[in-house]
């Protein structure tokens, strides 16, 4: 039976409301039906560049293409990962371990975009309702660099909430870095990078499908990324249910010395406590239903000797 929850709206407001648009349409000399009727191309021009048979190149450049993913996949993926959290005894076993001996947990995301796994976490840890405090180090990684708003952003008030729930024993500290991880400089700058990839978890979500092929230089980064962490170190892979992404999380983690779970599968939908009409008169203009569904594989590797 599930419990009740009370209502969690995991976007934090100021990233994604009515006015946030109003400021990029000012900025493009465009109107604010014009801007609405953008996000909504790009939600449509995303699903197909996403379902095409060649790597998607998303254009997460253009601030209405971010929006685009935030109003319209953020609070499902990050659902998605909450859950996996939920259901992995390997990952909930390995944080208690480190809450309980270091009270500092690092996280890293590779491909993070907005920071959906940061609230993915905390709405997990949100729920476990912590005694003892936590502070939540977490490093997002990916290629563009006009994230960063929104992740200082999310970083912010995902802190504030934490803090006014009633659970003020986590605390969020954390950075962003820029990093193409299927470029030859990622590679080559490995051991200039600050900081150092000496994390407690890595997570991989919906980023295999976007390198999608020719995967020479992530191959060798992640090879890298895993020789510089800790021993037990956890790789949580999240990607699209096909047995080419699972192939692929196979083969990376052969070469990385990984010791892979089971295969998991999560096909399910957002939570009950998490309504898209939250989202208010944007809902109406955007005028299109943000992602509630997910059918996805999922794999936790661990690093062994
Ligand atoms: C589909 S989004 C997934 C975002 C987030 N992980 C989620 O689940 O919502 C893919 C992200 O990977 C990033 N990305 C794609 N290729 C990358 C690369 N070569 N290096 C770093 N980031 C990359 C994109 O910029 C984007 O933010």
């Amino acid at each position: 039976m599930e419990t009740q929850r009370d209502p969690h709206l995991i976007l934090p407001q100021s990233c994604l409301n009515d006015g946030v648009h109003l400021k990029i349409a000012a900025n493009q000399h465009i109107s604010s039906k014009e801007a609405y009727s953008r996000i909504l191309e790009h939600l449509k021009q995303n699903a197909d560049l996403w379902r095409g048979p060649s790597a998607p190149n998303v254009p997460y450049g253009d601030p209405l293409c971010r929006i685009a993913y935030l109003y319209g996949i953020v609070p499902a993926n990050a659902n998605l990962v909450e859950k996996i959290f939920e259901e992995s005894q390997e990952l909930a076993d390995h944080v208690d371990e480190i809450h309980q001996s270091i009270g500092v947990l690092d996280i890293c995301a590779f491909g993070g975009g907005p920071g959906t796994e940061l609230l993915a976490v905390a709405k997990w840890l949100e729920r476990r309702q912590l005694t003892d405090p936590l502070e939540l180090n977490f490093l997002l990684v990916d290629k563009i660099n006009e994230w960063v708003g929104t992740w200082r952003g999310l970083r912010r008030e995902t802190n504030k909430r934490l803090s006014q729930s009633g659970n003020p024993s986590v605390t969020i500290s954390g950075d962003f870095l820029q990093i193409d991880v299927n470029s030859e400089s990622a590679v080559v700058n490995f051991n200039n990078w600050d900081p150092s990839f000496s994390h407690h978890i890595y997570i991989f979500s919906y980023i295999i499908s976007e390198i999608f092929s020719d995967f020479e230089y992530f191959h060798e980064f992640v090879e890298l990324v895993a020789d510089r962490a800790p021993m037990g170190a956890k790789f949580l892979f999240v990607e699209r249910a096909e047995s080419r992404w699972a192939k692929k999380i196979e083969e990376i983690s052969s070469d990385c010395n990984l010791d892979l779970s089971v295969l998991g599968r999560a096909t399910s939908n957002m939570d009950s406590d998490e309504q898209s009409s939250t989202l208010g008169q944007m809902l109406t203009n955007v005028g299109r239903n943000p992602r509630t569904t997910w059918d996805a594989y999922w794999y936790v590797g661990t690093k062994v000797p």
